[in-house]
């Protein structure tokens, strides 16, 4: 019955997921890794291919602060709870799975949202003219990434150490670590805690999904003894089912159930990477953006780390330029 058609759909579904996930997770990253080289090189091809008002639409969504992306991670996360409500909630509950459980990921995605509201809303540490002389005060600068008397070209401030001119926000950032589409904000000193948090808790409330839905496939699996099920195959002869049989029942029977936690194990490995690689990043004191630079300063030294505890209360007890003036 595992047709050859069924299995070209079940790997171009698959590739498909791949896709808009990795798509979903560079972007988070965007300024932070060569990928800012591919993008530049895309958007080249892209304006002698496309019409001038798709580019400027284009050009818009990446290089001005807009909600575009925002609103995509809105309905997102509104079409994996709602197929969550209306399908599996219902099921799991009648198969009596644990009902602490099933209701589990409620409680991760409005911590969850609480945090990425922050995120969208918070200042991420401008410099401006009023505190730019106490910002300077707060990092060393080591002149290898950051030099003594560098003026900001745009802002026409001087640079603190750690900073990075944004050129979506149109400011400098204390504590630069990169500008996420995804909150439509920066992330620097003042709201990198809650991004962490937001990482954190966007991954719980995935795993958590993908447990339930799998239990719950598991459970259907198991009460419907289809592993031990005989069919009969085109040529006649009686057959044992085997994995690719199950696994093409269930994706005929809950077609959008399975599409979703094929899109959550997804999330989960991209998002999942994602979020180690920057906890560990300020657990060793390091920016996105200083990572990004040490690679290709061989021997740069990694300066600014003061032990794991002090750097993360670092990271969420930022100095304030205002704590400094008192
Ligand atoms: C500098 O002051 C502005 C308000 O003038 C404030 O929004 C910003 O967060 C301050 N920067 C830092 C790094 O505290
Ligand atoms: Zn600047
Ligand atoms: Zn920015």
């Amino acid at each position: 019955m595992p047709s050859m058609e069924f299995l070209w759909l079940f790997i171009l579904y698959v590739f498909f997921l791949v896709l808009i996930v990795s798509i979903f997770c560079f972007l988070s990253g965007r300024s932070s890794s060569r990928l800012h080289h591919v993008l530049h090189r895309a958007e080249q091809v892209a304006s002698l291919v496309l019409p001038a008002w798709l580019q400027r639409c284009l050009g818009s969504c990446f290089h001005t602060r807009n909600r575009a992306f925002v609103m995509l991670h809105l309905i997102l996360d509104t079409l994996v709870f709602a197929e969550y409500t209306w399908e599996v909630l219902d099921y799991s509950l009648e198969l009596e799975i644990n009902w602490m459980l099933v209701f589990l990921p409620y409680i991760l995605i409005t911590l969850n949202l609480y945090c990425f509201y922050i995120c969208c809303t918070t200042d991420p540490g401008r410099v401006t003219r009023q505190n730019e002389s106490l910002c300077i005060q707060v990092y060393e600068y080591d002149d290898i990434m950051f030099h003594h008397n560098n003026k900001c070209p745009t802002c026409h401030l001087m640079k603190p150490a750690r900073s990075k001119h944004c050129g979506v926000c149109g400011s400098c950032i204390q504590r630069f670590d990169h500008h996420c589409v995804w909150v439509n904000n920066c992330i620097g000193a003042q709201n990198i805690r809650y991004f962490l948090l937001y990482l954190l808790s966007l991954t719980l409330t995935a795993v958590s999904l993908a447990a339930v839905i799998t239990v719950f496939l598991l459970q259907v699996v198991l009460l419907s003894h289809m592993m031990t099920a005989a069919y009969v195959d085109s040529e006649g002869h009686e057959d044992i089912a085997n994995l690719a049989y199950v696994i093409q029942h269930l994706f005929l029977t809950f077609p959008r159930i399975v599409f979703t936690l094929g899109f959550l194990f997804l999330l989960i490995l991209f998002l999942g990477g994602y979020t180690c690689f920057l906890w560990y990043l300020s657990i060793t004191n390091q920016t996105t953006n200083e990572w990004y630079k040490a690679r290709r300063i061989p021997g740069a030294p990694k300066g600014y780390s003061r032990g794991i505890l002090g750097n993360l209360k670092e990271i969420f007890q930022p100095y304030s330029c205002y704590k400094k003036e008192r």
